[in-house]
């Protein structure tokens, strides 16, 4: 089976299209970069985008929308991880944190799939914690100060790809689609 995934993203289209691969479903990058509306929650920021992408590009297809929520920071950035990694990112991030004891966060991940009548969404979450530096040369975005067990994404390569929010959310969307067709 073949799936289109919309993203801009070189990234997560290739962390992606690793897991599609176990459960033999190939996936066809639009690279695509559109507008998010704004939200206070992650699965109705990904509906949405979907629903308003619909009316530029024919469904089937999917998004994905991501966010980074840091427990000390009452959830921070959350839903605008993307515009914060943008102006103050990590080492901003790390400025925020500094001093602070709690450094438990959460990546969530939601999927939005639209299959031209209506939108699906698939949650994936891992809970780890900040760094106090940034380390590790592998991935993207906040992957060099989440740690999970000690250990940065960044630190991990390929091996984020088993514990990842993305994992996650694309295993129950992915087995979601193969018991529906
Ligand atoms: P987006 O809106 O889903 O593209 O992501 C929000 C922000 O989180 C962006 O700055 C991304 O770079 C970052 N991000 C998304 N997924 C990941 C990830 O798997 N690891 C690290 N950062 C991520």
């Amino acid at each position: 089976m073949r799936i289109r995934f919309v993203t801009s993203n070189r990234n997560k289209f290739q962390e992606a299209e690793k897991i599609g691969g176990a459960y033999g479903i190939e996936l066809e990058w639009i690279e695509r970069e559109y507008l998010e509306p704004q939200g206070s929650d992650l699965e109705k920021v990904a509906r949405m985008s979907a629903e308003m992408l619909a009316e530029k590009i024919n469904p089937p297809f999917f998004i994905e929308d991501s966010g980074l929520f840091i427990d000390a920071l009452n959830g921070f950035p959350g839903v605008y991880s993307s515009y914060v990694f943008k102006t103050i990112g990590n080492m901003g991030i790390l400025k925020l944190m500094e001093g602070v004891e709690r450094r438990e966060a959460s990546f969530v991940c939601v999927v939005a799939y639209h299959d031209g009548e209506q939108v699906k969404t698939f949650r994936g979450v891992v809970k780890g914690s900040i760094s106090s530096e940034i380390r590790g040369d592998y991935g993207f975005g906040y992957d060099p100060i989440f740690e999970v067990n000690g250990r940065t994404f960044a630190e991990m390569g390929e091996e984020k790809n088993m514990h990842s929010h993305r994992r996650i959310a694309l295993e129950r969307f992915f087995s979601w689609l193969a018991k529906s067709f």
